[in-house]
């Protein structure tokens, strides 16, 4: 495990950018994972800074995201889907077809997710996946849990997650109760794994994961175990 103390969000997003900028020019058609919330907003930034400057191409990448919340359709301006398109896909030459986010409208969210575990595997796995963290330590939606949940599932959302994500949302009310998610055997299989951590708020979670106990009560913990982490991280 690396982990990179920065000072500033500025300089986080930066960082982040340029690891998984090193990838795409060393892989041009690698499958990158992805993921939402506020912190990844400034690597992405930086990402299309760098295609507008000539320095990345993305027409062979594939996408494969984390997670998205159940029964928004693509098209709500709160659903990872839109996000995705907003902050990224439409601002680069990613191929959509190459873009991949669960879709949490999908009738038999079981059958689906061992679809998208396979398409992950057919694709030849992820190369690089890119992390955020929960207050509570979780990861995609992996919410803390007396078990590690190993392939692509549904999650009823902790409260504290809920109340973590409103402010996105009009009201506490319209934040989704439920999303699918990446399990963490996917995520572990992830030949590289990035995650990015900012602000005070994600001090403890950071602290839990990565210097006390492995247990999926603190579901980053898990990431403890993969062979090649990296952890940029502003919190003090
Ligand atoms: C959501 C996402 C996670 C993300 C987390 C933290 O719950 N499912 O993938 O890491 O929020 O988000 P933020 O970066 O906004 O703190």
């Amino acid at each position: 495990m690396k982990i990179i103390r920065v000072s500033s969000y500025e300089e986080l997003s930066r960082k982040a950018a340029e690891l998984i900028a090193a990838q795409i020019i060393l892989k041009p058609d690698c499958v990158l994972g992805l993921a939402t919330g506020s912190t990844p907003i400034g690597t992405y930034r930086n990402l299309v800074q760098k295609y507008r400057q000539g320095e990345l191409d993305f027409s062979e990448v594939t996408t494969f995201n984390l997670d998205e919340y159940l029964d928004l359709t693509p098209d709500h301006p709160q659903s990872y889907r839109y996000f995705m398109n907003s902050n990224l896909f439409s601002q680069v030459n990613l191929r959509s077809e190459r873009t991949h986010v669960p879709d949490g409208c999908a009738q038999d969210p079981a059958a689906y997710g061992a679809e998208y575990d396979q398409a992950i595997r057919d694709h030849g796995g992820i190369d690089l996946q890119l992390l955020g963290i929960g207050n509570n330590g979780h990861i995609a939606f992996n919410e803390p849990c007396d078990r590690f949940v190993p392939e692509t599932h549904v999650v009823e959302l902790k409260e504290s997650t809920i109340e973590a994500n409103k402010r996105f949302f009009n009201s506490v009310e319209e934040v989704p109760t439920k999303a699918i998610t990446l399990g963490i055997a996917s995520i572990m299989q992830a030949k590289k794994v990035l995650l990015i951590a900012d602000g005070k708020g994600k001090k403890d979670a950071v602290e839990k994961s990565f210097f006390g106990p492995v247990c999926p009560e603190v579901p980053a913990s898990v990431l403890q175990l993969h062979p090649d982490l990296t952890v940029i991280c502003n919190v003090d």
